[in-house]
This record gives C-alpha cells, structure tokens and sequence, in this order.
C-alpha cells in the first residue's frame, strides 16, 4: 500500500496568508497541518509516499518535508502543473502509484484518532474503495453521499445545491487500482475540474462496490481562518503538553498545559494554556490566554491575546486585548501614543481587519 497527499492547489480560500505560504504548510498548535498527516501515515505503516505539489508552493513543501525520512518515509514529489483536481493529481501520479492500493489523504485535513485502523480495515476486506464521512450542518461546501443501513455508498455529488444527506466526504480515501480506470471515463465537472468524488460515483456506475466509514471524532479541514482557528483550539486541546523549556522569571505565572521553546523568555507574563509557544520568543508583561500558538522569534509585549493563532517573528507592543485573530509571519501591530485619534494601517492584499 502507499500513499498520496495532496498539497498542490492554489488556496486562495486562506489568502492573505497564502500569497505566502502554501496552505498546507499552515502552523497549528505551531506544527504545519502536513506534519500532522505525515505522521497520522507513518502510524499506519505506509512507508511509500507521493506527495502532489504544485508550481507555485512545491518548493515551500519540498523544504519542509525533505527526504521524508524524519517519518521514515520513501518520498516522491509529483509536479502537478495545473490544479485540475483530485481525480487529475490521482491521474498525475499515475506513475507512481503503479497497480498498488493507494491511501490518499489531502494535505489540509486532519482526522482525530489518525488513520491506522481505517487502513487495516481496507486492507482485510474486497471493497474497491472505501471513503470516510463525517455528518455536517453545511454538506454543500463538501463532496456528500449516500449510503445504505450497511454502509454501502449508493450515491455520490460534489458540492451539490440541494445536498441528498448530510453526510460529507472527508479528505481520505482508501482506492484499489481499478480507480484508474473510473477516472479514466469522468468528465470535468462545472468547475473544470476532474473530481474524486464523480470518479468514485463512476465505480458505482461500474458496478464496483464502495463502503463507507464515519468518523465520530473531529475532522479539520484547514481551508479558512475561522478553520485554522478552531484545529488550533482542538489540536491544543487534545495535544498540548506541559514543557517549559524557555525561562520564565519569577513574577511570571504559567497556569495549565503550557509548551514553551528554547531560548524563549517570558517577564512578568501569565500564561494560561492550553498554550504553545515558540522557541527564541520574548513575552514581557503579557496574558497569553487559552487556545493561543505563538510562532517562533515572535515579540508581545504590554499584550493581552487568547485563541489565536501568531506566526513566526511577529511583533505586537501595547495590544490589551486580541481575540479570534490569525497573524501571518513577521506581521507587527503596535500602538501609536498621539492624542490623534486615527488608525495607522499597512495591510498586505486580501488583509481583514475587524473594528
Ligand atoms: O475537504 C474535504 C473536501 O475536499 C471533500 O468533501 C470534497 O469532496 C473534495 O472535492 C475536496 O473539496 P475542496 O474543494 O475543499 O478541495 P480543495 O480544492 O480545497 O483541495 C483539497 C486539497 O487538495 C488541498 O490541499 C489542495 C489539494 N489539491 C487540490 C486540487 C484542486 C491538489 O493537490 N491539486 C488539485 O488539483
């Protein structure tokens, strides 16, 4: 069995922060949401990994990565030219997927309890696919199907205007070879792209058998900023741990499952986790509250902030309160002390700024 990610595409649903970085590579709990699929694959004894990239962020992903070995992995990265969708990046990976069963994961989903047992499951039973559904209030942003009191799929729509059910297809498939062939005969949808999701109707079509699986724990799909918001919060919630490895001085108060990096300092601050910190960061009188990542080299200092999300090298002075924000690398918010009162901005494109 191997496995295929995808992390190409454009992401131009999390922009301004993807003009930057690839989506995939967006932090959670301070860990690219890719690492996290890395690591849910490695768990399920897949050493064999091809990972879709594409021209704009192929070289941001292949960085971070690398040889894949830090997972154990033999890693391939396949250039997908254009995002012609999840059936085309299948397509494109024709080569490396031979005529071997295939775990194939998107780069921005990540699923509570990872994928092992799915994987077992397929691999002890003769479905020619096996999907994941989750039920959700809003099954029209999603792929949806159908399915029967056994869990056979009946049906299968992309994004459909009046959803058959509200159970949505999440971003992991199990496929047997014969997938090839299913997308082979599909079309490209409304949108111009070649869709998993009309590929695996096309099985059904074949007379194939599909099963589905529903996944009772969270499944995040990192694709907006309320999104990288709430896996932050969960994430955090489920795996941060107390590690101080900074220093923190003595009128300084850490409260709960707090993680702080190396080099870090933290003056005359409250932290109160779940909360996970950076290495090389400086905190000076500070509340950092629950559900809060804070990238590396960052600077907060006279800051109040809870569940939000702060990349690398952000600087942020005389901020007394910051909720629900999502800062991009080396963005710095300070206060100006005029008796003009007038807001000071330089915002990149596509930037948002609630008042
Ligand atoms: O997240 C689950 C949903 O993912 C499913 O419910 C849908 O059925 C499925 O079509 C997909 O929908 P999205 O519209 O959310 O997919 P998105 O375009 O965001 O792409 C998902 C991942 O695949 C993302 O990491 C980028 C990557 N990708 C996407 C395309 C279109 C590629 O690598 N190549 C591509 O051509």
């Amino acid at each position: 069995m191997k496995a295929l990610i995808l992390a190409g595409g454009k992401g131009t649903r999390l922009r301004p922060l993807t003009h930057t970085i690839a989506k995939q590579l967006v932090p959670v709990a301070n860990k690219p949401v890719l690492h996290f699929v890395m690591e849910q694959i490695a768990e399920a004894n897949i050493n064999e990994v091809g990972i879709i990239i594409s021209p704009e962020t192929g070289e941001q992903i292949q960085n971070s990565i690398c040889s894949g070995e830090n997972w154990g992995f033999k890693t391939t990265y396949i250039m997908q030219h254009t995002p012609g969708g999840l059936a085309h990046a299948v397509k494109t990976a024709r080569e490396f997927l031979g005529d071997d069963s295939f775990l194939m994961f998107l780069g921005d989903n990540l699923i509570q309890g990872g994928v092992k047992e799915l994987v077992t499951q397929f691999n002890a039973n003769n479905s020619d696919a096996l999907i994941l559904l989750k039920e959700v209030t809003n099954p029209a942003a999603f792929g949806v199907a159908v399915v029967d009191s056994k869990q056979r799929v009946q049906k299968l729509v992309e994004k459909p205007k009046a959803p058959p059910s509200n159970l949505a297809l999440v971003g992991i498939y199990l496929f047997r070879p014969i997938i090839h062939s299913a997308i082979d005969r599909i079309k490209p949808s409304w949108r111009g792209e070649l869709e998993i999701t009309d590929a695996i109707q096309e099985l059904l079509n074949m007379n194939y058998n599909v099963i589905a699986r529903q996944l009772s724990g969270w499944w995040l799909d990192t694709g907006k900023k309320d999104d990288i918001l709430e896996a932050n919060r969960v994430v955090l919630d489920e795996y941060a741990e107390v590690r101080v490895l900074g220093r923190v001085d003595k009128k300084s108060q850490i409260a709960g499952r707090v993680q702080i990096g190396s080099g870090t300092e933290i003056v005359e601050s409250v932290i109160r986790g779940p909360v996970v910190i950076g290495d090389n960061c400086r905190i000076v009188n500070s509340f950092i509250g629950p559900f809060t990542a804070v990238g590396s080299g960052s600077i907060l200092e006279d800051v109040g902030v809870e569940h939000s999300v702060i990349l690398d090298k952000c600087q942020l002075r005389q901020v007394p309160r910051l909720e629900d924000s999502l800062l991009g690398t080396g963005a710095r918010v300070n206060r100006k002390n005029s008796r003009h009162n007038a807001l000071y901005l330089f915002l990149g494109d596509d930037a948002e700024v609630m008042l």
